[in-house]
């Protein structure tokens, strides 16, 4: 059997009014379960946010899913509502570490098959590197952080400085889209995630290749967006034509955007054979990694079907995205037969 990684899918820890509001009594995430024991909602103070089932925060269920759908290995990250950028440093430090800690118990009795991805104070740069490397030294695989800080995006200064950081002391990043524009015309039929997030990702990737920040940033940053990278692979011709076209466009980027594809990886959420094999095509079959997005309804249901089905996909092709690349992006060596074991 191919060795599966899912490299893309979410936690909630299980935790109550109270503790969030140690937050934020208004708008602190927390987590409202049935009695059932079964299903849930996120809540943010009194509001409702999103419906979810017991896998989000029950590491016992989520395993068994995992069994059934044939994963080995599944990286978690947080749920962005969890990310807090909105609050003073000191309190999102403060939470960053809390919930960090409560990721690394959620996958303490998994037998190595749950990772879990970091995520940081990204509004302060110092306590944020702080972070990342406490929490990589203490267990965990990588962080995962928002595609922006408010009007700041990934060439901004402090978040180049970030990433560096990374690069540096050997943590792999996800980039995960949040933050969306939700108001007017994007109120309707879930346009934030349909539009939006694609969108995001696609400004985020392009900051760091129009702006130069990839020609400051250590060629060894292990970085992966979201969502296939969201809108990038479609247009990538249309930045191209731009960058060659238009003096404004390649005034600080001094290497033709295509040529950028070199330093970052996308997974592999994309729903659409046509989709995935443009995805494979613009990447190369060394820079897509499986990710699934679970659990959630907008992620992919059946996990790795997508790329296993595809038979224009070689085997060697489909063994690198569903399990060698997140193995080499992560440095797990030793994943292989952990299921079974
Ligand atoms: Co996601």
């Amino acid at each position: 059997m191919t060795l599966r990684i899912d490299m893309h899918s979410h936690f909630f820890p299980p935790i109550g009014q109270d503790e969030a509001a140690a937050l934020d009594v208004q708008q602190a995430p927390w987590l409202r379960i049935d009695a059932d024991g079964q299903r849930g909602m996120i809540m943010t103070g009194k509001r409702t946010f999103r419906p979810v089932y017991r896998a989000l925060w029950d590491p016992v269920a989520r395993l068994e899913e995992l069994d059934a759908l044939g994963v080995d290995v599944q990286l978690m990250c947080a749920t962005p509502v969890m990310f807090g950028y909105q609050y003073g440093a000191a309190a999102a430090h403060e939470w960053a570490m809390r919930m960090n800690d409560r990721a690394l118990e959620l996958c303490a009795n998994a037998r190595g098959r749950l990772m879990v991805l970091a995520q940081v104070p990204l509004q302060d740069i110092e306590l944020a590197c702080r972070e990342a490397t406490r929490a990589f030294r203490a267990g965990h695989r990588g962080v995962q952080i928002g595609n922006h800080v408010g009007p700041r995006d990934l060439d901004d200064e402090h978040l180049v400085t970030f990433l560096t950081h990374c690069a540096n002391e050997g943590i792999p990043v996800l980039v995960h889209p949040w933050d969306m524009m939700t108001d007017g015309r994007m109120r309707k039929w879930m346009l934030p995630w349909l539009v939006a997030m694609p969108a995001e990702t696609q400004l985020s990737m392009l900051s760091l290749i129009l702006s130069g920040a990839f020609e400051r940033i250590p060629r060894s940053l292990q970085l992966c967006f979201a969502h296939g990278g969201g809108s990038f692979a479609f247009l990538l011709g249309r930045v191209q034509n731009a960058w060659e076209q238009r003096d404004i466009v390649r005034e600080n980027c001094p290497n033709p955007p295509a040529s950028y594809v070199d330093r970052f990886y996308v997974d592999s959420a994309v729903f659409d054979a046509v989709a995935l094999r443009l995805l494979v095509d613009t990447m190369g079959e060394n820079r897509v990694m499986l990710g699934s997005d679970y659990p959630f309804p907008l992620g992919e249901q059946k996990i790795g079907e997508l790329v296993a089905s595809r038979a224009e996909l070689s085997v060697t092709a489909k063994e690198k995205i569903l399990g060698g690349n997140a193995q080499r992006f992560f440095g797990l060596p030793d994943v292989a037969g952990v299921r079974t074991a």
